[in-house]
C-alpha cells in the first residue's frame, strides 16, 4: 500500500529506505484484542490496551513460543507454551521485568497499523 503523499512514510517509501510495513487495518485491533501479523519476514504480535497499540516480535524469550497463539487477558499477553505473562504496554515479563519481549515501533496512519521492522 502506497503511503499518503506528504507523510513521513511517503518520504521513506519514495527514497527506497522505507522500513515501515502496514500489518493490519486499525479496526481489526479494537481495545482488549491481540493479533498476530507478518511484517516482511518477521512474525509480530500486536495488542491494544488502554487505547494504545503495542507490537513485539512474536517470540517468547523463555523457549520461543508464539505469543500470538496464546491469550490476552487484563493487558497481559500469555504464552501458549508455559503461560509466562508479559505486559502489553511494556513487553516486560510479570515475574521479572528485566526479561521482556522485543518491542517494535508502531504508528497508525491512513486507518492502518504500521510497524517499523
Ligand atoms: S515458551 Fe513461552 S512460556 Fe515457555
Amino acid at each position: 500500500m502506497r503511503p499518503r503523499r506528504g507523510s513521513a512514510a511517503f518520504a521513506a517509501w519514495e527514497d527506497g529506505s522505507m522500513a515501515w510495513k502496514s500489518v493490519l487495518r486499525e479496526e481489526d485491533l479494537p481495545e482488549g484484542v491481540m493479533a498476530g501479523a507478518e511484517a516482511g519476514a518477521l512474525r509480530v504480535v500486536l495488542c491494544r490496551h488502554r487505547g494504545a497499540v503495542h507490537a513485539y516480535e512474536d517470540h517468547c524469550p523463555h523457549a520461543g513460543g508464539p505469543l500470538s497463539h496464546g491469550n490476552f487477558t487484563d493487558g497481559r499477553l500469555i504464552c501458549p507454551w508455559h503461560a509466562w505473562e508479559f505486559l502489553c504496554e511494556t513487553g516486560a515479563w510479570g515475574a521479572n521485568p528485566a526479561v521482556g519481549l522485543r518491542r517494535l515501533p508502531v504508528k497508525i496512519e491512513q486507518g492502518r497499523i504500521w510497524i517499523d521492522a
